[in-house]
């Protein structure tokens, strides 16, 4: 038995959700370019959920569940009072806020297919009001309730910042939760697989799956390609800022992939977001440092931006907090977490693979008075 480190290219399991082939990206078959130039971030859970785009009428009854299912039970907010806020980083926050959502939820272990798919929605809806209001409450602000009128991405907007979002900007967040919302067996949607395999219930898939996206290999690359940007401070500081970098042999963050050889497809749709968002709030800037690293780190090491690359500066153009960059990743990803778990459930075998054991071998037992 040989290992193979990280898994790289190993083949776990089979999913109709969405796949990744010679660099392109398709959920349930629709490419990722033909859904982000067309979709809507309702439309896209709708299929990750059903394995098809919604009638008009199917998509009104999502629209509807999900801002009926929008509401947090005031202990889960509470509780963002019992310890230091402003000190926890908000991934830390939201893991523990979705574990606490199960204890208020009474179908949280009942494992029919309807309780099942009523968790999804509830989670999905949930999930915004808690970052959102995480968000606000830090900041020593009551969090805002949805307006019932609001799509999902206008409403996060809305119950971010209390006021009514402008239609580029809800145009631009619904994108950037259509492109974030599913990829094939990525570490987190793997995570929440191993996790409900057992037959664990979904919040425990989900909060599992959200502390693997918490880290800066994964989901918390986009805080990270910020943290860049804000320590680079300007265009001219680029090209020995990221040169020092790569002769250090050091990562920089928003570049590279497991999978995705020419490039991240969805990396372009964001670039051209970025492009757009940066110019209309006169700070061209970060476009325009990003351009210069992406030619830099594509020219020394051919090694592409992948989704979180641009994707920081486009939140930052929202006014997004840097340390809420990932926690978004996440209020999308619970559509393609919730997909795969309901997928896993419909057709489940335990996943336990095997270890090449490295370790000492047929070792004898030695009294401590004798070591
Ligand atoms: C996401 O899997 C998914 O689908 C994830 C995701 C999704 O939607 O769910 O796409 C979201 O997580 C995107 C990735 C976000 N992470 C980052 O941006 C962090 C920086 N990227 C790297 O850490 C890295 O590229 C990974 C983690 C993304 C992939 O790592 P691998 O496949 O394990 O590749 P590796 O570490 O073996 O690197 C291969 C070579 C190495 O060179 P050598 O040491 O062999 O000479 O490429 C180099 C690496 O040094 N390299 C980089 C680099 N990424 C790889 N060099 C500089 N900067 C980088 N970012």
């Amino acid at each position: 038995m040989t290992a193979t480190k990280g898994l790289e290219g190993i083949v776990a399991t089979q999913s109709a959700i969405s796949s990744i082939i010679d660099d392109t990206l398709t959920y349930v078959g629709y490419d990722i370019d033909d859904l982000a130039d067309n979709a809507s971030f309702e439309e896209v859970v709708y299929l990750l959920w059903h394995q098809r785009l919604p009638k008009a009428d199917e998509l009104a009854e999502l629209k509807q569940q999900l801002a009926d299912n929008m509401s947090v039970p005031q202990p889960v907010l509470d509780h963002f009072k019992n310890y230091p806020i402003s000190e926890v980083h908000p991934m830390a926050a939201l893991r523990t806020a979705i574990s606490l959502l199960g204890l208020y939820d009474e179908n949280a272990e009942d494992m029919s297919d309807e309780a099942n798919y009523e968790k999804a929605i509830k989670l999905q809806a949930k999930v915004a009001t808690i970052v959102t209001a995480f968000s606000r409450i830090r900041k020593g602000l009551e969090p805002v309730a949805p307006k019932k009128e609001f799509g999902y991405a206008a409403n996060f907007l809305y119950m971010l910042t209390g006021e009514v979002p402008e239609e580029v900007a809800i145009e631009a967040f619904d994108k950037a939760l259509v492109l974030h919302a599913d990829h094939e067996l990525n570490a987190s949607t793997f995570t929440a697989r191993v996790c409900v395999a057992t037959l664990s219930d979904m919040y425990s898939g989900i909060t599992a799956a959200i502390g693997a996206l918490k880290g800066p290999l994964h989901g918390g690359a986009n805080e990270q390609v910020m943290k860049m940007l804000m320590e680079i401070g300007d265009e001219e500081n680029v090209e020995s800022y990221i040169k020092e970098k790569l002769a250090n042999r050091e990562r920089i963050m928003g570049f590279g992939h497991r999978v995705y050889r020419k490039g991240d497809p969805r990396a372009k749709h964001l670039r051209k977001m970025s492009k757009k968002l940066t110019a209309l709030r006169g700070e061209e800037k970060w476009y325009n440092m990003s351009e210069k690293i992406e030619a830099i780190v594509t020219g020394e090491k051919n090694i592409p931006p992948n989704v979180d690359f641009y994707s920081a500066s486009v939140y930052h153009s929202l006014d997004i907090d840097h340390d809420l960059f990932t926690p978004i990743f996440a209020v999308s990803r619970i559509s393609g977490w919730a997909a795969h778990i309901l997928e896993q459930y419909a057709n489940n075998r335990l996943i336990r693979p095997r270890a090449e054991y490295t370790g000492p071998n047929m070792q004898k037992y030695v009294p401590i008075n004798e070591r």
